[in-house]
């Protein structure tokens, strides 16, 4: 893993919650494929802005892997 990709892992995807991305590219290896999965997994959604901010995010991300 090159210096780009740790600074790329740490961006944070949910806001809210802190959630990097790092977290959210460990759980889509392990199969989890869905938005509603992602954020079950990671708890994203859950914070004050009720996953408005971090859910566009996970699905742009979902596309890019
Ligand atoms: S950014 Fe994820 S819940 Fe607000």
């Amino acid at each position: 893993m090159n210096e780009e990709e740790i600074l790329d892992g740490l961006k944070a995807i949910c806001l809210c919650k802190g959630i990097r991305k790092k977290i959210f590219l460990k759980h889509i290896a392990t199969g989890i494929n869905t938005i509603e999965g992602l954020r079950k997994a990671t708890g994203a959604g859950s914070g004050p802005c009720g996953g408005k901010r971090c859910t566009p995010r996970i699905a742009a991300l979902l596309d890019e892997v």
